[in-house]
C-alpha cells in the first residue's frame, strides 16, 4: 500500500492525500450509496479502471448535443491518471457491471497545475484548493439526479479533507452543467481561457462563507451571449439559471426554451 505524505499547511497543520483521502471519500460514499436509484452501485474508481473510465468518456464526448459543452483539452494534466492515483478521487456509478456515470475531485499538490491562479487566490491557500473536475452521465441514465448526487459527495469529501476552495471550469453554453453547480453554491466569477484558446466559466466556491446575492444589481443575459460578456464579471458574477422573458419555454407548443444567466452584484455587509 502506498503511503503519500500529507501536505502541510501554514500553521502547521496537514492535508491528507493519497490512501488517507481514499479512505475518508469512500467513507462519505456510503450516504450516496444508500440513495441511488434501483438497480445502481457506487464505488470508488481504481486505476485499474483506467481504460473503463477513459473509453466512457469518450463514449459520452461523441454524443454531447453540442460539441463545446465538453472539450478534453480544456481539462489539466493526464485526467484519468491523475483522478484514479493519488492526486484525486473518482466515484463511479455502475449499472450491471457496467460505468453509466461518474464525478471526479482533483487534489492539487504543490507544484501541480492550480485554477485558484486563476482566481488570483494567495499563494498560501493554493493547498486547498480541490477541482471539481469532471462528471459525465450516460444519457440513458440522465434526469434522475445522478450528477446532483455526485457534486455533492465531491463536495463532503473536498470540505473533511480541509480542501475550502471548489474550482471548477465549465463551458458557458452549457448551462444545464454550471446551474446544478450553482445550485450547490459554485458560481461563475470570471472567464478564462482554458487549453489554448477556449473560453470557459471559472467557478469558485469558499466553504467558509457563502456570498448573497444583491438583487438590485440583477441583469439577465442569454447563455449563448455569456461567452462573450467580460464584462458581466467586472461588475459581479453568475448566480444562477433561468427562463424568462419572450421566447420563455412552452412545452408542448414547439416553443424552445431560452435560457438566461442571473447576472449581478454580492450583497455587501452592512
Ligand atoms: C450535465 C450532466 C452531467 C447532468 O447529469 P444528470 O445526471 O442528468 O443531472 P441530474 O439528473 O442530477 O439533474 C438533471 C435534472 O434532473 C432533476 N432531477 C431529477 N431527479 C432528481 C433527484 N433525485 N435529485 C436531484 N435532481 C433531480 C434535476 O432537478 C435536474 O433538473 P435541471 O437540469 O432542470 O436543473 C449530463 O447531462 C452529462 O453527462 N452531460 C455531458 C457531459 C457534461 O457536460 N458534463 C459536465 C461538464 S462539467
Amino acid at each position: 500500500m502506498s503511503v503519500t505524505p500529507p501536505l502541510s499547511l501554514p500553521g502547521g497543520a496537514s492535508l491528507l492525500r493519497g490512501d488517507a483521502a481514499r479512505a475518508v471519500a469512500a467513507l462519505r460514499l456510503r450516504a450516496l450509496a444508500a440513495d441511488l436509484p434501483d438497480g445502481l452501485t457506487v464505488r470508488l474508481m481504481e486505476l485499474a479502471d483506467s481504460s473503463r473510465l477513459a473509453d466512457f468518456r469518450v463514449r459520452v464526448v461523441s454524443m454531447l448535443e453540442d460539441p463545446d459543452h465538453y472539450r478534453m483539452v480544456g481539462e489539466i494534466g493526464d485526467f484519468v491518471a491523475d483522478h484514479l492515483g493519488c492526486g484525486g478521487l473518482t466515484a463511479g456509478i455502475f449499472r450491471k457491471g457496467a460505468l453509466v456515470a461518474y464525478g471526479a475531485l482533483g487534489l492539487p499538490a504543490d507544484g501541480d497545475a492550480n485554477r485558484g491562479r486563476d482566481l488570483d487566490l494567495p499563494e498560501a491557500e493554493l493547498c486547498r484548493v480541490a477541482h471539481l473536475s469532471s462528471a459525465m452521465v450516460d444519457p440513458g441514465e440522465r434526469g434522475r439526479g445522478l450528477h446532483h448526487r455526485l457534486i455533492d459527495w465531491r463536495i463532503a469529501v473536498a470540505e473533511a479533507l480541509g480542501r475550502r476552495h471548489l474550482v471548477t471550469t465549465v463551458s458557458a453554453r452549457n448551462h444545464r452543467s454550471w446551474s446544478h453547480l450553482t445550485a450547490h453554491g459554485l458560481y461563475p466569477k470570471r472567464l478564462v481561457r482554458v487549453g489554448g484558446d477556449l473560453v470557459r466559466l471559472l467557478l469558485h466556491r469558499d466553504l467558509t462563507g457563502d456570498p448573497v446575492f444583491d438583487p438590485a444589481s440583477a441583469e439577465l443575459v442569454a447563455v449563448e451571449d455569456l461567452a462573450d460578456r467580460w464584462d458581466i464579471f467586472e461588475r459581479g458574477q453568475v448566480w444562477g439559471r433561468v427562463t424568462a422573458g419572450e421566447g420563455m419555454a412552452v412545452d408542448g407548443a414547439g416553443g424552445a426554451a431560452r435560457w438566461y444567466a442571473l447576472c449581478g452584484r454580492q450583497r455587501q455587509a452592512r
